[in-house]
């Protein structure tokens, strides 16, 4: 029987149930029990082991996993010889500096000579050396945002998504020095039959993510205004269009980027296009 590919997923957390719908939406078919910490998906090689995130490069490398998901900063903090296979995107934070409140904070220069507590010692050690700051690091594992308080430390440096954790331990966010979202990384030494099956699982992940990116759009033109819509949709592959019973008109089917969507539609108006119609697109390939 086939060896499955062993994919990485952090337990519980900020990157789990992201990380999760976008197996799902590959089709794979997964989740009987959640109180599993491994499992194997039914439709395809591929088994989830469910680890903490900051475990995952490393399990990685030691190959207990064969490919993960996890945010850039773990995958840059640990630095360890191991590939960003696909940018997923979601998950966005920020590492920043924060300090409490009567902190007179002007810049980084202002923690010359102060402590300083981190889970990230290493990008926070490289971004401090890069501006010429000499600064005493605390590495912790968690809970950095109480070490003010406590009198560790005089200014902390952590992941900061919507600012809540800051915010209840009286912490104000004064720099970010990093940004991140989440990342699938893998080993580059993987066997032939396992890249075999991980090139399958990135071909549907691509299509997944490609057609987030894209609305299918669908209406009615004034035919004599066919040329310049196809101008608007620019870039894209040329329309479907198709007859209407009035002669004078036609129906036009297309894609189009959703960050250009909302200039698209009044563009379309304009040209006076009628019954216009938009659809999520579920999966795209080419
Ligand atoms: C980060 C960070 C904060 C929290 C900030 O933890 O350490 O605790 O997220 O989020 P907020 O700005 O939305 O309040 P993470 O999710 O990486 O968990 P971990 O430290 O347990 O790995
Ligand atoms: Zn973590």
């Amino acid at each position: 029987m086939e060896k499955p590919l062993r994919l990485a997923i952090q337990k519980s957390g900020r990157l789990s149930e992201k990380s999760l719908q976008i197996i799902a939406k590959c089709g794979i078919k997964f989740g009987s029990n959640s109180r599993l910490l491994r499992e194997e998906a039914e439709n395809f090689p591929l088994e989830f082991l469910y680890l903490r995130d900051d475990d995952i490069p490393r399990y990685i490398h030691d190959k207990v996993a064969d490919i993960g998901i996890v945010g850039r900063n773990e995958y840059d903090e640990q630095n360890l010889p191991l590939e960003v296979l696909r940018d997923l995107g979601f998950a966005k934070c920020r590492l920043s500096v924060a300090v409490p409140e009567g902190f007179n904070y002007t810049g980084l220069n202002s923690l010359e000579g102060k402590r300083i507590a981190t889970s990230y010692p290493h990008i926070l050690k490289s971004k401090l050396k890069e501006v010429g700051v000499n600064a005493n690091i605390y590495e912790i594992s968690g809970s950095v945002e109480i070490t003010p308080s406590i009198g560790v430390a005089d200014a902390i440096c952590d992941l900061v998504s919507t600012g809540a954790t800051l915010a209840s331990n009286g912490l104000k966010e004064v720099e970010p020095i990093y940004r991140s979202t989440a990342v699938l990384i893998g080993r580059s030494d993987l066997e032939e039959e396992k890249k075999v099956i991980l090139n399958r699982l990135l071909m549907r992940i691509d299509a997944v993510m490609k057609a987030d990116d894209y609305k299918y759009i669908m209406f009615n033109l004034p035919k004599e205004h066919l040329g310049e819509v196809a101008q608007i949709i620019g870039g894209m592959k040329s329309p479907t269009v198709t007859p209407l019973f009035d002669d004078t008109w036609v129906a036009v089917q297309t894609v189009v980027q959703e960050k250009e969507f909302w200039d698209v539609l009044e563009q379309l108006k304009e040209l006076g296009a009628q019954g216009i119609l938009v659809t999520a697109i579920e999966k795209m390939a080419d």
